[in-house]
């Protein structure tokens, strides 16, 4: 696992954006398997400002993102399609249509979903670079803490905790859907390199458990330490608490 330590949040998403963008540079039409929440927002900031810039180009790079929310309409503000639009596919030259995805919230069937969202990163060739964040109690995508951890992409409910930690973004905690999809750890750990992000003193304890090299499917991003391509990028407030 690489470690960098950033001052600020800044700094972290300045670092970040320059791992990704070295990925894209060195195979142009790269799949980037991507993560919302609010840490990642910068880094898409200055991936978009290189775009501008000529310095960066997407018109052939792919996106597999990690989960949505179930059920959720992309049109919803607070889905994860329109995050993603929002921060990123529509400030850069995407193809939009056809090159960035996301699990569908509104599939009547969320098995079938999950299972084709597999294959299709698969028959993409695999993910390049895969960013995450971390959730307070370790989750990665929506892989909560549990005894067992699912490998597939799959359906699956979401702990009080991430409820009460999403409901920031919500009019209130009872309007955050209580499932989502998600990549499952399998698609993760199959990625050929991770990056994951880390802000904020809320992530202080989480970030230390997983940098001790302890396994545990309590704190799902653990499991990173079986990865031989991981870099951490986090910032002075996680680091240090
Ligand atoms: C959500 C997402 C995760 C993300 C986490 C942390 O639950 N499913 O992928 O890492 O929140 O979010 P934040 O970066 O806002 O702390």
């Amino acid at each position: 696992m690489k470690l960098y330590v950033c001052k600020n949040y800044d700094e972290m998403s300045a670092k970040a954006a320059s791992v990704v963008a070295s990925v894209i540079t060195l195979k142009p039409d790269c799949v980037l398997g991507l993560a919302t929440g609010s840490t990642p927002v910068g880094m898409y900031t200055k991936l978009a400002e290189m775009n501008k810039e000529g310095k960066l180009d997407f018109s052939e790079v792919k996106t597999y993102n990690l989960d949505e929310y179930y059920p959720i309409k992309a049109s919803d503000p607070q889905s994860y399609r329109y995050f993603m639009d929002k921060n990123l596919f529509d400030n850069i030259n995407i193809d939009k249509a056809n090159n960035t995805h996301l699990l569908n919230g509104e599939a009547a069937d969320a098995d079938a979903e999950c299972a084709a969202y597999d294959k299709a990163i698969e028959a993409a060739g695999g993910i390049d670079i895969q960013v995450l964040g971390i959730g307070n109690n370790g989750h990665i995508g929506f892989n909560e803490p549990s005894d067992p951890l699912v490998g597939p992409t799959h359906k699956t409910g979401l702990t009080e905790s991430t409820i009460e930690a999403n409901s920031r973004f919500f009019a209130s905690a009872d309007e955050v859907p209580k499932h989502a999809l998600t990549m499952g750890m399998a698609p993760i750990m199959k990625a050929r390199k991770i990056i994951m992000l880390v802000s904020g003193k809320g992530k202080h304890a989480v970030l230390r458990e997983m940098l001790s090299g302890v396994i545990t499917t309590k704190n799902p991003a653990t499991l990173l330490n079986l990865h031989d391509d991981v870099t951490v990028v986090c910032d002075e407030e996680a680091y240090n608490g």
